[in-house]
């Protein structure tokens, strides 16, 4: 035993105190060691027995028991997570600009707002590409730190924070309550390190210096934090007992002297031209700098010019960001590999000569289908000028932001006389069934359904994924090692329901006796996998992977047929003509295509046989019926147009929703209300040309009850 500890009935109150503290403490390091390293560091039975003496402490001291309590977490299946800061002021992101037009636009708009004539100061700075972070002073000591998160509610990093050099623990001269924001980052060359160690000790390489700045700051372990070479700029701030300095300049130059690294570049302009020419400037010095920067941000200087400016819902309107267009390069494609998805989708890879674009090594970009490879896009329309996609070719490589790399141009003058041109799989190379294209489809599907090993580990990893069964520690890693696994194999969703009973029946294999497994965490996978045995119709529909039928549709199917039972044999019999395909597709929502989707995947044996084993295994819960809304936008059609301020378009849509109302993307004679934020363009007028009611968004949050 590592806590021997004295006898429980011996303990003092204070003694007791402590030991729970500790006995948090070590389990907390435990559950790390186990569920997010996968290295355990104690046996299983020392995890029971710290448990238990914690418990037995509770027990003696109930008054004692911790918010943290580790007797509140269920089993030990509870993954321990960061714990959660509301940020006491929202962390924003930025609006972004594209063009010079949308700087001046923006100069515009914010000398309109305050009604200035003459000209305002802005401070232009890089903006770094990495992930934004707030770190809490009190009375000069840093208490905490805390991730973005939603811009609401952060992470807690406070740990690792303090790893990181470019970090002051204490400052001197700093009102009582700081908050400094800005941005962790890792250097290229810091990133080129990591990346050789990674993979010298067979790690997965990180794809950019910002997917590993992200990865070594969320660690639950902070030694491996500390670890990672991060960095970090200040270029903000949140909540102030006292304002650092009247304008922007002062206030970072402060945080300077404060001791936090601020960006040298940074500098003051006083026209959209002096901010354009800075632009410029900072991009020209981009492959320079040693970091990725993705664009220049430019904040107006005068602090009370800001706060008169405000905020939108989401981005301050007294800056914006400036981005940098998508990068480019040249590269070798060496290949072509095709890709297999749930559907029997056929995606053609390329693999590349490894080249950096922008600061991220790219070796794959998507080529989307055959006719893209072929150089036509939609409707035949020639893309690339027509330009065919060869093995061997000398290929320009695209990519934006954090979009899959494109080809966006290949060099002809560089190709080789005995080039072929691609010819796209007409039989799939994983199962050997035909590999067809329907009429009027742009992608070629593999025909061989359930049979092909490609499509069944892909529908596996539907199966189990958030909206369908969500088994909690049956993820894609382990949907593949069980797949091709030859002792407990699950090939079809129904072998994961017979798991718990084929390793039962197995006394040599036994599951627990694995590498990287144990007691722990399989009677955990069996727990999870036995509490959804009971499921609700929609999300089975939904699990089943069917073409088309995505998680509305299963939603309404399920609300339509209510049972499995009745489901199962409408479907069954519904062939287009018949009763049951005419009240398929009266479905508001449903189409042809949806239901003769629907009804092939019911119709094919080997699916067939795998549904029915699947619902043999399960309790179906019928989806309740929610009484009916009573609300004055109840049954009627809404259309949301313009900038909703007090919340998102994807909350107005979810309130509308709840209060029984259908949520359009367009304006038509069905349209009974719309609402119209600052910004609406042709909706509102297409509204007023059919004489339908329009509202502004304060009547809206009025109706909605959230005024
Ligand atoms: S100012 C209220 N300055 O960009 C606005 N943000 O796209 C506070 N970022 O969430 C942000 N460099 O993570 C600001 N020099 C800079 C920045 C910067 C990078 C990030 C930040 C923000 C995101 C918005």
């Amino acid at each position: 035993m590592i806590f021997a500890g004295q006898e429980v009935d011996l303990l003092t109150e204070d003694e007791a105190r402590s030991e729970l503290m500790r006995l948090a403490l070590a389990l907390d390091k435990a559950n790390t060691a186990y569920h997010t390293l996968d290295e355990p560091e104690i046996s299983d039975a020392d995890y029971d027995a710290l448990k238990l003496r914690n418990a037995a402490i509770e027990a003696r001291y109930p008054g004692l028991k911790r918010d943290d309590s580790p007797s509140d977490h269920v089993g030990a299946a509870v993954a321990p997570g960061f714990g959660k800061i509301p940020h006491k002021v929202r962390m924003l992101s930025l609006e972004n600009a594209f063009s010079d037009e949308d700087v001046t636009d923006f100069d515009d708009r914010v000398r309109k707002f305050l009604n200035l004539e003459g000209a305002v100061a802005y401070t232009a700075e890089p903006k770094i590409d990495g992930l934004s972070l707030s770190l809490r002073y009190e009375s000069g000591q840093l208490v905490q730190a805390a991730t973005r998160g939603d811009g609401e509610v952060g992470e807690n990093v406070t740990e690792n924070a303090l790893t990181i050099a470019d970090i002051p623990r204490k400052l001197a001269g700093a009102p009582a309550v700081l908050e400094v924001r800005g941005e962790v980052y890792m250097s290229h060359a810091d990133f080129a390190a990591l990346n050789a160690r990674q993979s010298e000790r067979g790690d997965k390489a990180f794809a950019n210096p910002r997917n590993a700045a992200a990865g070594s700051l969320r660690q639950l372990d902070a030694s491996i934090t500390a670890a990672r070479p991060l960095r970090f700029f200040a270029y903000a701030w949140g909540e102030l007992s006292d304002p650092l300095a009247e304008t922007q300049k002062a206030a970072i130059e402060r945080l300077g002297v404060m001791g936090f690294q601020v960006n040298p570049l940074t500098e003051l302009c006083f026209s959209p031209t002096e901010m354009l020419a800075l632009y410029r400037r900072i991009e020209g010095q981009r492959a320079n700098l040693g970091y990725d920067i993705d664009g220049v941000v430019y904040k107006v200087d005068d602090l009370a010019l800001q706060g008169r400016l405000g905020f939108r819902s989401t981005t301050p309107r007294w800056a914006i960001a400036h981005k940098f267009p998508a990068e480019l390069a040249w590269t070798r494609l060496l290949a072509i590999d095709v890709q297999v998805g749930r559907t029997g989708a056929l995606s053609p890879v390329a693999r590349l000569q490894p080249v950096t674009v922008g600061g991220v090594v790219v070796s794959n970009a998507t080529l989307h289908n055959e006719d893209y490879i072929a150089g036509r896009g939609a409707k035949g329309i020639p893309i690339r000028d027509g330009k065919d996609i060869r093995v061997g070719d000398w290929v320009q490589v695209y990519r934006a932001g954090d979009v899959i790399p494109k080809i966006a141009d290949v060099d002809l003058s560089q190709r080789k006389n005995d080039a072929q041109p691609y010819v796209f799989l007409q039989i799939c190379r994983e199962c050997g069934s035909p590999a067809i294209r329907e009429a009027g489809d742009v992608v070629r599907r593999c025909s061989g359904g359930l049979i092909c090993p490609a499509q069944a580990v892909e529908r596996l990893k539907h199966f189990v994924s958030r909206g369908a069964f969500d088994i909690e520690g049956l993820g894609a890693k382990q949907i593949e090692m069980f797949f091709r696994d030859a002792d407990l194999p699950v090939r079809t969703p129904a072998d994961i329901f017979t798991l718990a009973a084929r390793d039962a029946a197995n006394p040599l294999k036994k599951l627990k006796n694995r590498e990287g497994l144990g007691e722990r965490s399989v009677t955990n996978l069996f727990g999870a996998i036995e509490a959804k045995r009971i499921i609700p119709l929609d999300r089975l529909i939904f699990s089943l992977g069917i073409r088309h039928v995505g998680e509305a549709a299963a939603g309404l199917l399920a609300r339509h047929y209510s049972s499995w039972s009745a489901f199962e044999a409408a479907i069954s019999a519904a062939v287009p003509g018949s009763p049951e395909w005419e009240a398929l597709t009266a479905i508001d929502g449903v189409g042809d295509v949806l239901a003769g989707s629907l009804t092939a995947a019911l119709r094919n044996r080997a699916e067939r046989q795998a549904i029915d084993a699947l619902v043999a295994q399960l309790q179906v819960k019928p989806v309740v019926t929610r009484a009916p809304v009573h609300s004055e936008v109840a049954g009627k059609t809404l259309v949301f147009t313009g900038t909703l301020e007090k919340m998102s378009r994807a909350e107005a849509k979810a309130r509308a929703e709840a209060l029984g109302a259908k949520v359009a993307g367009s304006v038509s004679a069905k349209t009974d209300l719309v609402v119209s934020g600052p910004g609406a363009g042709s909706k509102a007028k297409a509204a007023e040309a059919l004489g339908i009611k329009v509202i502004d968004e304060a009547a809206w949050l009025v109706l909605a009850g959230s005024a």
